[in-house]
């Protein structure tokens, strides 16, 4: 990988504080195994929105996959079938989200919005969404902006703009910054998006709506009541809000608040088997992968991916064996204590 390409896929925003803290929240966190349970076999398959996929790993929706393999999001797609994994594809993909839908035809596949200047062209992209297979709507909600990414500014944003983006010339990714101008910050009037936008979009589509980027119990509620029907708890891998709260941290509490009316997904510092365990302990229903799904692909493409999977449904069998725990039924909040200090 380049270095101006590692600077986009490794760096957060800021000081990346949130991107360390992501890591380190899974670390708080320790495991009471329960011995001879006399397990035999372990089954990860569950049920996601009524859907069911091979293991609550998936794979979270990340943009510009072309930058790391000439296959970009057909790798993935592809690797996401074989494994029976869940793939979510971002509208800023570097393949049109039609044609991800042809590379793999059997990939569980949900599709997450940007939402566009123009509610039209939102409206035009969830309907070719829903056409081509898609069977969810993430619509991703911490990005009116892009972070301050400092890391990509000090290696000297030599990725040359601008990335081609499948779904179309007239599809944009969040605005950058701000203009300063008579004494305020201003940011793209597009960007003033308020709760609202969720009863537009359930009036655009019957694709189940889920909120991607999620931290606090208020939010956790305000989308469940206006009809999400799953909310993912994201800081989007530390990118956009430096110091921002962890998916996991917030975990619990959400839980509580809406875990009997929605699914809740945490994403964000998720790179073993172990730590997917410790976030179903905690409730989550669906467990994210981001960064490493991009160096799979860059390492090995479909191949790397499909191995990725495969190693971490293996880690993850492996763990709930020796904890004591044969399906996913069987993982409850006693398997897990948080350390003190
Ligand atoms: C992302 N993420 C992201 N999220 C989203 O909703 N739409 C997008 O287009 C992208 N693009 C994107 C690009 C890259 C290079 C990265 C690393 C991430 C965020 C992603 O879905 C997820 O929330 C985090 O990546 C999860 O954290 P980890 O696993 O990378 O630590
Ligand atoms: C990112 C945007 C594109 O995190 O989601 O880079």
């Amino acid at each position: 990988m380049s270095d101006p390409i590692w600077a986009y896929v490794q760096g957060g925003a800021g000081d990346e504080s949130t991107v360390r803290e992501n890591i380190a929240s899974f670390r708080h966190w320790r495991l009471r195994p329960r011995p001879l349970t006399g397990i035999d076999a372990v089954d990860l398959r569950t049920q996601l929105l009524g859907q069911t996929v091979a293991s609550p790993v998936y794979i979270c929706p990340m943009a510009y996959q072309g930058l790391l393999h000439p296959d970009a999001e057909a790798a993935t797609a592809r690797a996401a079938a074989s494994t029976g994994a869940l793939a979510l594809y971002s509208t800023l993909s570097t393949l049109s989200l039609e044609d991800i839908a042809a590379a793999a035809p059997a990939c569980r596949r949900w599709f997450q919005l940007y939402l566009q200047p123009e509610f039209s062209e939102s409206q035009r992209l969830v309907q070719r969404a829903e056409r081509a297979g898609y069977s969810a709507l993430v619509l991703t909600v911490d990005a009116p902006v892009l972070g301050p990414r400092d890391r990509q500014t000090h290696d000297g944003v030599a990725i040359r703009s601008p990335v081609p983006i499948g779904n179309g010339p007239d599809v944009v990714p969040p605005a950058r910054a701000p203009e300063f101008t008579d004494g305020r910050y201003r940011f793209p009037s597009d960007a003033n998006v308020t709760w609202d936008v969720l009863e537009r979009l359930r009036r655009t589509t019957a694709l189940p709506i889920v909120v991607k980027g999620v931290l606090t119990v208020e939010d956790g509620l305000r989308a469940v009541e206006l009809g999400a029907r799953a909310v993912i708890l994201s800081n989007h891998g530390g990118r956009q809000l430096d110091g921002a709260v962890t998916g996991l941290d917030a975990l619990p509490d959400v839980v509580r608040a809406v875990g009997s009316r929605a699914e809740v997904y945490v994403d964000g510092g998720v790179r073993r088997g172990r730590d997917v365990l410790v976030a179903l302990a905690l409730g989550a229903k669906g467990v994210g992968l981001g960064r490493p799904v991009l160096w799979a692909l860059a390492a090995g493409g479909e191949a790397g991916v499909r191995r990725l999977v495969q190693l971490l449904g293996t880690e993850l069998a492996v763990s709930m064996m020796l904890a004591g725990r044969r399906d996913l039924r069987e993982i409850d909040p006693s398997l897990v204590v948080r350390r003190a200090g």
